[in-house]
């Protein structure tokens, strides 16, 4: 008995697959800084914690397939701040950013199609699509461009006639890229030209550093109907274990389709959503505490590793990820080795090997992904694990 070629062909989490090395780290009495993965330590606001508490109903129900009324209700009030204008029948709630992606994948494409990604990007894209069938076509960007796209052809040229959609990250998971005005506008003005559809994944929305404003390719009426955007709570008010996340489309045939997918697996988590509920109740001051806190740990790692020979790293403008390059090392070695030979008073860093973020074979394995997930002066202690550890690997090659 065969499983499928797709099951076969879907590839594992490159983020995860360093755990044993943690682990026997641990087993060996060492404390390990986890940098590698982007669960944040931040506490879920406690009036949301508030509300799972009092829960009082006595069934805990299906929700309607595409989530409460309530919750998307609230979810389009919530964008009135970024000037865009949606109501509750344009989102469905879906289980996860992630099942947003399946499905916004899953309504536009057909197996064997393909959708354009720049890379590096987040890995879970390769896998989704990988069960779905679809192909990536990856845009490649670069540390020294600090992961922008450099010009409109550079997409375009990328474009065939199985291409279906542009996927963007912005702000970007794993590289902190917030896209530009020009960059948008690349991408809006292919869209139209090429006919396809731009999914943009908008889960890290609030996380940014630069003064730019946030521009969402929905910010461009004339491209509406090809826009979907994905979004999570997640990252955005620390939930990730409540499993919500909403996509937004003002295509009725999208809609209709997701709608479709979403009743076959009934309901998105139903308590959860009423969590979801109370935390886009909370007001903009919630957003600056948890943005200034990250803007902090990005900093305090930023600095202790600046000026490091060798070392190259763009000033991430957004989400809570920086792509660092450390030049002559092979990036799953060298974090295999922090894991096993390597640490300051028994405390080493676990660090995300930045290859499984890119498509092509032979880029980024020099580079590596750290998550601003911990408090400063543990960020600060994690830039010092990597640069005396880098030294120290030199050394040995
Ligand atoms: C860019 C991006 N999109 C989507 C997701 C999925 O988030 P979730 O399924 O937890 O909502 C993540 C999670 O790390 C992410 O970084």
């Amino acid at each position: 008995m065969e499983i499928s070629e797709r099951a076969k062909n879907t590839q594992s989490s490159p983020i995860r697959k360093l755990y044993p090395y943690a682990e026997k780290a641990e087993q060996n009495g060492k404390t390990v800084l986890y940098v590698n993965i982007g669960q944040p330590d931040i506490a879920t606001p406690p009036e949301a914690m508030g509300m799972l508490k009092n829960f009082d109903k006595e069934v805990l129900a299906y929700s309607p397939s595409t989530g409460y009324y309530s919750l998307r209700n609230k979810i389009s009030n919530y964008f009135d701040k970024y000037r865009i204008d949606i109501n509750a029948e344009e989102i469905a709630v879906t289980t996860g950013g992630s099942e947003a992606v399946l499905f916004s994948l899953a309504a536009v494409c057909d197996p064997g199609d393909n959708i354009l990604v720049a890379e590096p990007f987040y890995a879970n894209y390769k896998s989704i699509a990988q069960m779905l069938g679809i192909d990536i076509k990856s845009i490649t960007t670069r540390i020294e461009d600090g992961f922008h796209f450099t010009s409109k052809s550079q997409i375009e040229e990328k474009i065939d006639e199985r291409t279906r959609a542009i996927l963007i990250c912005n702000p970007s998971n794993p590289t902190g890229t917030v896209y530009s005005h020009n960059e948008i506008e690349w991408i809006v003005e292919l869209a139209k030209e090429k006919d396809l559809f731009i999914i943009s994944d908008e889960v890290y929305r609030e996380f940014r550093y630069t003064e730019r404003d946030f521009v969402s390719p929905l910010h461009y009426r004339e491209v509406e109907d090809r826009v979907i955007v994905t979004d999570s709570i997640s990252k955005r008010f620390s939930s990730c274990g409540a499993r919500i996340g909403f996509l937004i489309s003002k295509n009725s045939d999208v809609i209709e389709a997701i709608t479709k997918f979403a009743m076959a697996r009934l309901s998105p988590p139903s308590l959860e959503q009423f969590l979801a509920e109370t935390e886009f109740g909370l007001s903009d001051e919630y957003f600056k505490d948890i943005v200034n806190e990250y803007r902090l740990r990005k900093n305090a790692f930023i600095e202790e590793l600046s000026g490091t020979d060798g070392v190259v790293f763009p000033d991430p403008e957004g989400a809570f990820y920086i792509i660092v390059k450390f030049t002559g090392v092979e990036s799953e070695d060298f974090a295999k080795f922090l894991l096993q030979d390597f640490s300051i008073n028994d405390v080493t860093v676990m660090v995300a090997p930045a290859k499984g973020f890119y498509n092509s074979k032979g880029l980024g394995e020099d580079e590596v992904r750290v998550a601003f997930v911990l408090t400063s002066s543990k960020m600060k202690l994690a830039a010092k694990i990597l640069r005396e550890g880098y030294f120290a690997y030199r050394k040995m090659m």
